[in-house]
């Protein structure tokens, strides 16, 4: 019995993973949109255990801590494992250029907006002790290691996900050095999806770069990345890993 809370969750692996979770009907999960009248497959899913809101990682740290102040009332006993999906890669030339103005945009949603999200949540992921391992499961992306030999190399959107990485592993560090026992026995891990056949990973997979590359449905993918997130245990915390949860290079 879980209760997860996904963003990023009207398209692509974030809506996948939604279904995948609701598979289990002892899971909660709670999924979050950028716009409620804006959904559409997520609002056509009838299933009592499944919350929506809205969040856009795009704001600032108090109109984040707002959209999840309704948290308290939906699941009265927090959240259990967080996957912080929600992301861009949009507007950068792959080829050729850097621009900072999409560096910084990439930035902003991507890493600025996952370490809000995390900034946010404590309060209802660490609070409450229902026997169930704390987990937070970042989204990133392989194009953010440093050291994997990649065909492209995108700033913005690598960068974005390279901080991600560093991000997670300070993050267990802190937990690993702390005094709340939640904290310290969780899982918080940096995880690469796959290549998948989203609006985002679909026009990659079409790249001549990435031809012979196996790609994912959302639906694969996301099979994957639950059950990765319910075996995970602190062997990964502050690590890097792939969507069976295999270690991948920083
Ligand atoms: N697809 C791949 O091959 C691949 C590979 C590695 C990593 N990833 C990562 O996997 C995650 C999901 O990617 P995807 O392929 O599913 O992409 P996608 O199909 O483009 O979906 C992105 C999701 O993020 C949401 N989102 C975008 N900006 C947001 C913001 N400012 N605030 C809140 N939500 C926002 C979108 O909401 P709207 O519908 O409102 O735009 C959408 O639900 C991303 O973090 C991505 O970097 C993907």
């Amino acid at each position: 019995m879980t209760t997860y809370l996904i963003t990023g969750a009207n398209r692509g692996i974030g809506l996948s993973l939604v279904k995948e979770a609701l598979k289990d009907s002892n899971n909660t999960v709670v999924a979050t949109v950028r716009d409620k009248s804006k959904t559409s497959e997520l609002s056509t899913i009838s299933n009592k255990n499944l919350h929506i809101i809205e969040l856009d990682t795009s704001q600032t740290l108090e109109e984040i801590k707002a959209s999840f102040s309704v948290l308290d009332s939906i699941v009265p006993n927090g959240v259990d494992t967080v996957v912080q999906n929600a992301g861009i890669a949009e507007g950068e030339d792959l080829q050729l250029k850097v621009f900072s103005k999409h560096v910084e945009k990439i930035f902003h949603v991507n890493f600025l907006g996952s370490v809000k999200v995390y900034e946010a949540l404590e309060p209802y992921w660490l609070s409450k002790d229902n026997g169930v391992q704390k987990k937070f499961f970042f989204i990133s992306s392989i194009f953010g290691s440093i050291t994997y030999p990649l065909p492209l190399r995108p700033v913005g959107y690598g960068g974005s996900k390279a901080a991600i990485n560093y991000f997670v592993s300070s993050v267990a560090l802190f937990g690993s050095k702390s005094t709340n026992e939640l904290f310290k026995n969780s899982v918080v891990s940096a995880i690469h999806p796959g290549l998948v056949t989203t609006d985002m990973g679909g026009p990659v997979t079409r790249m001549p770069e990435f031809q012979g590359i196996p790609s994912l449905t959302p639906e694969e993918s996301a099979a994957l990345l639950v059950s990765t997130f319910s075996k995970s245990d602190q062997s990964v915390n502050g690590k890097f890993i792939g969507p069976e949860g295999e270690l991948l290079p920083i």
